[in-house]
């Protein structure tokens, strides 16, 4: 992952989040006004539960500034060849260690799923950081459904391969498809999200359309996007920057302000529009929700 300094932005260009919540939309089609506004009221209380209330990041800068390398290597990239990526109609390939494998439709899988709205910290392995609203739905609530047997302990996941849609793909820049994983309590905690859109809208393509990850307390290249498979393992699967360089990238990847990454501190990181680097919290500042996960284990040697 390379290393570009970001650009300062005006406190104008950053919605104020009255007005995009005005702006929200449901991704359930064809809903009455009376039951939209019910739901709406619905997720201004969920938001409240795990939502930071630190300043959003302009929806400028989450979809000029990104990380998705199928469509190049550089921040710029996936916001000028991502549009071309057909994201509709879109399935997910269920396998392995379940009671219900089998290829579902994105919008049957979404449509009966309450979707909710959480602000997150996005803390990116190159010490830059966001804060994203995102809409979407608890990853448990979906996995739940599949019924993962006991021998289920791990999640994969794997993004699309689309070459003649992802110039990147063309290149040997990783080893494709991307690829993540969670150990199974990781992949079912509360806060760790499927996410559908940002900002009251359909995600946008370099945002991972139509379907991505979001796990606020590891650094973002968990945060797989443009998901077409999940899979129930025993075994830890393998990542694709673990296995790009496992010095430099862990499977477990918890932000870390005490591990450095091998070229580069973790202590400190920037807030894309700030001027001035901040402290690095551990867990990303989620520490009270899911330090508990690694209790015993030395976060040192699994980085
Ligand atoms: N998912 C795929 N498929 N390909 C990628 O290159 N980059 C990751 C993650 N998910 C990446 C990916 C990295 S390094 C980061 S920091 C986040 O996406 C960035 O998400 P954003 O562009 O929405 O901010």
């Amino acid at each position: 992952m390379l290393i570009k300094k970001p650009v300062a932005i005006k406190a104008s260009e950053i919605t104020p989040k009255a007005i995009y919540l005005k702006r929200r939309r449901f991704i359930q089609g064809g809903m009455g006004a009376a039951l939209a506004t019910v739901l709406q009221n619905n997720l201004m209380a969920a938001a409240n539960s795990y939502s930071t209330t630190e300043e959003l990041t302009s929806i400028k800068d989450i979809t000029r500034y990104n990380n998705f390398y199928e469509f190049g290597t550089s921040k710029g990239a996936p916001g000028i060849h991502a549009g071309a990526l057909t994201t509709h109609p879109w399935s997910i390939t269920v396998s392995g260690a379940c009671e219900h494998p089998g290829n579902y439709d994105l919008d049957d899988l979404i449509k009966a799923a309450e979707v909710e709205e959480r602000i997150y910290r996005l803390r990116c392995v190159e010490a830059w950081s966001m804060v994203i609203p995102w809409q979407g739905v608890p990853l448990g609530k979906i996995l739940k459904r599949f019924g993962p047997t006991s021998k289920a302990r791990y999640v994969a996941f794997r993004t699309l391969v689309r070459p003649a849609e992802m110039p990147g793909q063309r290149r040997n820049i990783l080893d494709w498809p991307y690829r993540e994983g969670l150990r199974m309590d990781e992949a079912m905690h509360p806060l760790t999200l499927l996410a559908t859109g940002l900002y009251g809208k359909d995600l946008p393509n370099q945002n991972g359309a139509p379907i991505r990850l979001v796990v606020p307390w590891k650094y973002g290249f968990k945060s797989i996007k443009s998901i077409v498979s999940i899979e129930f393992t025993e075994n830890e699967p393998p990542t694709t920057w673990n296995q790009k360089g496992a010095d430099e990238y862990g499977f477990y990847a918890n932000v870390n302000p005490a591990v450095d990454h091998p070229r580069w501190s973790q202590k400190k990181e920037r807030r894309i529009g700030d001027i001035f680097k901040r402290p690095t919290l551990p867990f990303n500042g989620y520490a009270e929700e899911v330090a508990s996960l690694y209790a015993g284990m030395d976060l040192r040697k699994h980085y």
